[in-house]
């Protein structure tokens, strides 16, 4: 084995093709990501058939580049991680079926990585320092999680939304103002020039669970909005809508992780995901955290979408701890966090 550990990685559960090679875990040599997201704008989201045909397509392109743009061949890998879930079934077995035909022929250890420790670990990438324990904000465009990282690959889900995901509702939201696909970036850029406090929508809370999210019930009272506003002749001003909606996700997620991260007692705080680059949750937050006295950790906006370099570093931590793949390994769509 070389002394340092180098990992190829692989991630194809959604509309992102996207290859890395990872250098000791943290080190990003190469970080490749083709992405599908033209071609599905054209129905509105993703479509689970074409985005398949286009991972196989694209696969060994992108594995290629990760490998020559590094600077390293194949026979210097240690091991190769992918992620095998949760995800898209079709999306999720090219990748797996790429590493385990790698695996195969060149007889480097396999690693199956969570996609949503991915998201998690990429927070490691350019946050030397940072270790667990910590509590984090998943937030993505399959999932909304408040999670406790309590050591590398320890996880306890603390709490989850229990209709919609965070991007799920941005993207809805986006779709109704006609903003279209994807809709996190499009509300983002849209809330710049809008009024925060112009339309009161709902800041869901959920019965018996602090840290329970529900989108939903908000979505749909854009869409009630919306429908008023068509009903009455009235213009709708898109950005105050987006500005809006968007506090209100703001306002929860930010409310919910704060009130974890003070009954954990972790003074360190890192959010995930997609919805994570988003500029008004990424401010609030900073804002809510320096007020507590607790270190805020993020990643820059390329490694919050999917991509490899963070199935990398998750994978690095696994192969480490000594956790090997067979070829057996299947894709599994709905994959839980804990039991990676
Ligand atoms: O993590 P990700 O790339 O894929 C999943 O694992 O789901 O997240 C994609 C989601 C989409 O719903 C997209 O609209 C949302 O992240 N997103 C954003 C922003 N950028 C991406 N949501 C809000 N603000 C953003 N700037
Ligand atoms: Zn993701």
């Amino acid at each position: 084995m070389n002394e340092d550990v180098l990992i190829l990685a692989i991630e194809s559960s959604c509309d992102e093709t996207a290859a890395a090679v990872v250098k000791n875990g943290r080190e990003v040599c190469s970080n490749i990501i083709a992405s599908q997201i033209s071609l599905h704008t054209l129905y509105g989201g993703v479509v689970p058939e074409i985005a398949s045909r286009k991972h196989i397509e694209k696969i060994n392109q992108v594995i290629e580049e990760a490998l020559s743009e590094a600077g390293y061949g194949l026979k210097d890998m240690d091991a190769i991680a992918v992620t095998y879930g949760p995800g898209l079934v079709g999306p999720l077995l090219v990748g797996v079926s790429a590493a385990k035909a790698i695996s195969f022929a060149t007889g480097i250890p396999l690693v199956g990585v969570h996609h949503i420790e991915g998201h998690i670990s990429a927070n490691y990438i350019e946050n030397k320092d940072l270790e667990p324990p910590f509590i984090c904000l998943v937030v993505s465009g399959g999932h909304s999680h408040l999670v406790e990282v309590k050591d590398y690959g320890e996880y306890e889900i603390i709490g989850r939304t229990r209709d919609d995901a965070a991007g799920e509702a941005f993207d809805k939201v986006a779709r109704a103002i006609g903003l279209g696909y994807p809709g996190g970036p499009k509300i983002d850029k849209a809330a710049r020039e809008g009024n925060p406090n112009a339309i009161h929508f709902p800041r869901a809370k959920v019965e018996d669970s602090a840290y329970d999210f529900s989108f939903s019930g908000l979505k749909s009272a854009v869409l009630n909005y919306l429908n008023g506003c068509q009903m009455k002749g009235e213009t709708v001003n898109t950005a105050d809508v987006a500005a809006s909606f968007q506090q209100a996700v703001v306002e929860v997620l930010t409310e919910h992780a704060l009130c974890a991260v003070r009954q954990s007692g972790y003074k360190k705080f890192a959010i995930a995901g997609g919805v994570a680059s988003n500029s008004a949750l990424r401010a609030a937050l900073k804002a809510r955290c320096e007020e507590e006295g607790v270190q805020f950790y993020y990643p820059s906006p390329i490694l919050c979408t999917d991509n490899a370099a963070m199935i990398g570093t998750a994978g690095y931590y696994e192969f480490i701890k000594g956790v090997r793949s067979g070829l057996d390994l299947n894709a599994v769509p709905n994959l839980k966090l804990g039991e990676v």
